[in-house]
């Protein structure tokens, strides 16, 4: 079987969305993770869009071993340069450049004339091999480019040293067929193909992302580019839990195989959601909270008879165990360390001690402590970051004929304390603005989101929240049994990122 290489984007191009912005802690969790999964490539970041972001690719560069990493670049010597400077500690670094080679993107964004964009293109890969042994080339826009036009860039750019080409449907225009087509074209009408791994990079406009990379396959692609959960600009790249569970469900279909521990995807989607704040729609193939859940008689009575009647794929495969126990209050620390490693989380002995002191209150609060409820624990622990401030404690007065008012108690981490009053619309309101005369910052709150992790009434409740300040995002989460105490959780949680990222507080807002 054809193995295909599995790349992974969600760190660059899924971090490009709307909303999905990382900071370098979470980027390495979940560098960290994809590298657990079993992907072959992680594209780690565009290291010369900003100190931020080159800080993080190199990062995970020096930390993640297995994978390939890259770092993208435009065309530009500077890019590729300052790509290379980010990468160059990995174990197998990977500059990925690229340059339009659609009629509209010639003339309208670079203003080249097609040679010119040729003779740049050669230039640039060059200049990336003379620094690196791994060169991607990717013609941005591809699918709308001039087949022939394309063909000869390509040619040209393999000469140059590029090792893998890449066909990106940049704005999800292609249909199956149409893109297979193309592919097949490049492998007829390259006369060096042979000396490239041809690589797909699909959005998902129309939402044919997977579908077009999985045609693409089927002509002969050996890379795939994806990200997980489909994060990525406007609808989102191609997920690669999708393009997972499809070669391995129809293996006989595709002939194909991946690298990928897909045990490992059900991990990896609630860290990207976790990370980022987006959830999951729950209808979502594979990853949504519904994709193997058999709500209609007809089809639980089909199930139970057989799996096979309405199941294609089985929820283990996916990281997913089912017919679990019940854990509650007088469950074991082995019964508990055994869940987290059905549910596909690795983590080291005092994490693990840690987690199970959470759960064990927890359990006193619930009846039954669900797997939803011990991932959002696993989550918590995995997105925290050094607490600058932490919350002692808080009142709310608040009802339907009185003014919210919230007392909010934070301790420093240098061990002084702070007390604020504020008022506000509704108690959460009132605590945010509390907790802002504790930190004295002006902070726009851009996103509150608040759900339910279980059903029933002592579910807990889950609070995700972004922040901006000074021009920058970050995002913040917080759990408990009480909503309020989650909301206030969450927002501290997130200034804590804010204050561990400036490096700046000196506890200068305390009042003892
Ligand atoms: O969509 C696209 O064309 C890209 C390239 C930079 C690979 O993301
Ligand atoms: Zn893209």
């Amino acid at each position: 079987m054809r193995r295909i290489t599995i790349f992974d984007t969600t760190l660059r191009d899924g971090e490009q969305a709307p909303g999905c912005s990382m900071n370098l802690a979470e980027k390495l969790d979940v560098a960290r993770q994809l590298a657990r999964l079993g992907v072959d490539v992680i594209e780690a970041g565009f290291a010369i869009a900003s100190p931020g972001d080159f800080a993080s690719v190199r990062e995970v560069a020096r930390n993640v071993r297995g994978p390939i990493i890259a770092s993208l670049s435009r065309a530009l010597e500077k890019d590729i340069d300052t790509a290379w400077e980010a990468i160059r500690e990995a174990e197998r670094p990977r500059i990925h450049t690229f340059l339009a080679t659609s009629p509209v993107h010639m003339e309208f964004k670079l203003k080249m004339k097609p040679d010119e964009v040729l003779a740049q293109a050669v230039a640039m890969v060059r200049h990336a091999r003379n620094l690196c042994g791994d060169v991607e080339f990717s013609a941005e826009d591809a699918s709308r480019s001039d087949p022939v036009f394309l063909c000869r860039v390509i040619e040209a750019v393999i000469e140059a040293g590029a090792t893998t080409i890449n066909v990106p449907d940049t704005v999800g225009y292609a249909i199956p067929d149409e893109y297979a087509g193309l592919i097949r074209r490049i492998r007829e009408g390259v006369p060096n193909i042979a000396k490239a791994v041809i690589s797909v990079h699909c959005h998902n406009d129309l939402g044919l992302a997977v579908a077009n990379s999985l045609a693409a396959i089927g002509a002969g692609a050996g890379q795939v580019e994806c990200t997980v959960n489909g994060i990525g600009e406007r609808a989102g790249n191609a997920a690669l839990e999708e393009i997972a569970m499809a070669i391995r469900t129809r293996a006989e279909q595709f002939g194909v195989t991946t690298g990928l521990d897909t045990t490992q995807i059900h991990a990896a989607s609630i860290l990207v959601s976790s990370v980022t704040g987006v959830r999951v729609q729950p209808n979502k193939a594979v990853v949504g909270e519904n994709a193997f859940a058999h709500e209609a008689g007809i089809h639980q009575h089909g199930v139970l008879a057989n799996r096979a009647t309405y199941e294609i794929m089985t929820p283990e495969s996916i990281g997913l165990p089912r017919n679990r126990m019940v854990l509650g209050k007088h469950s074991g620390r082995h019964a508990f360390d055994d869940r987290l490693v059905e549910l596909g989380f690795r983590v080291d002995a005092a994490s693990a001690t840690r987690l199970f002191a959470e759960f064990k209150d927890l359990a006193d609060k619930k009846k039954t402590v669900s797997d939803a409820d011990i991932e959002a624990m696993v989550r918590g622990m995995q997105t925290q970051v050094p607490e600058v401030y932490r919350l002692e404690r808080f009142t709310i007065n608040s009802g339907s004929s009185i003014t919210a008012t919230s007392t909010v108690r934070l301790v420093h981490r240098d061990g002084g304390e702070s007390e604020r009053v504020a008022v506000g619309d509704g108690p959460i309101d009132a605590s945010f603005k509390a907790i802002d005369k504790i930190v004295g910052k002006k902070i726009v709150l851009e996103n509150f989101d608040l759900s339910a992790v279980t059903g029933g009434k002592d579910a807990q409740g889950e609070a995700r929240v972004r922040i901006e300040h000074g021009g920058r995002r970050y995002n913040g989460r917080g759990l408990s049994t009480d909503i309020v105490e989650a909301s206030l959780r969450a927002y501290l949680s997130a200034i804590n990122v804010l204050e561990n990222e400036e490096g700046s507080s000196d506890g200068s807002h305390r009042d003892s």
